[in-house]
């Protein structure tokens, strides 16, 4: 099921997210329709307040390999990049975002496992964008040279 993307300037988007407490099939269907929802607006990632659902659980895809990170922390983080980004909830914004290059991210999976991922370059980007959405903040609080339109790469 398509959900309704939040867009800046609700308040859901501002607050702090809660844990998550209880990894079932209500949940699992949550990621599933952020899923739907992320695939048919082509974005790379989505976190639950983006859907109106103020809990600690992002899905994200850069790479035809969908994670489903719940209660995420990001524990190791290197280096800096900067790059453009967008967001499903700020339609039509790009800004150039500074985050670290390379980062371990602890969560809890689905099935209710808890797991570790190293990443780096653009899902290491999306995650950080998403862990950004739990803590009430938009990717347009820290970004420079916000353009409406994607910018042309020079
Ligand atoms: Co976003």
């Amino acid at each position: 099921m398509i959900l309704e993307i939040r867009t800046a300037g609700d308040p859901v988007l501002k607050k702090i997210a809660v844990e998550v407490t209880k990894v079932d099939k209500r949940l699992r269907k949550l990621l599933d329709d952020m899923a739907e929802t992320m695939y048919a607006t082509e974005g790379v990632g989505i976190a639950a307040p983006q859907v109106g659902q103020s809990i600690r659980a992002v899905v994200v895809d850069v790479d035809h390999e969908r994670y489903d990170l719940i209660n995420p922390v990001i524990t190791y983080s290197e280096g800096s990049a900067i790059d453009t980004e967008g967001c499903l909830s700020c339609p039509e914004l790009f800004g150039e975002v500074e985050r670290a290059e390379k980062i371990r991210v602890e969560y809890t999976t689905r099935f209710n496992k808890r797991k570790s991922l190293e990443a780096d370059g653009l899902l290491a980007r999306c995650i950080q964008h998403e862990v950004d959405h739990l803590n009430g903040r938009l990717f347009i609080d820290i970004a420079k040279n916000i353009t409406k339109g994607k910018p042309e790469k020079v």
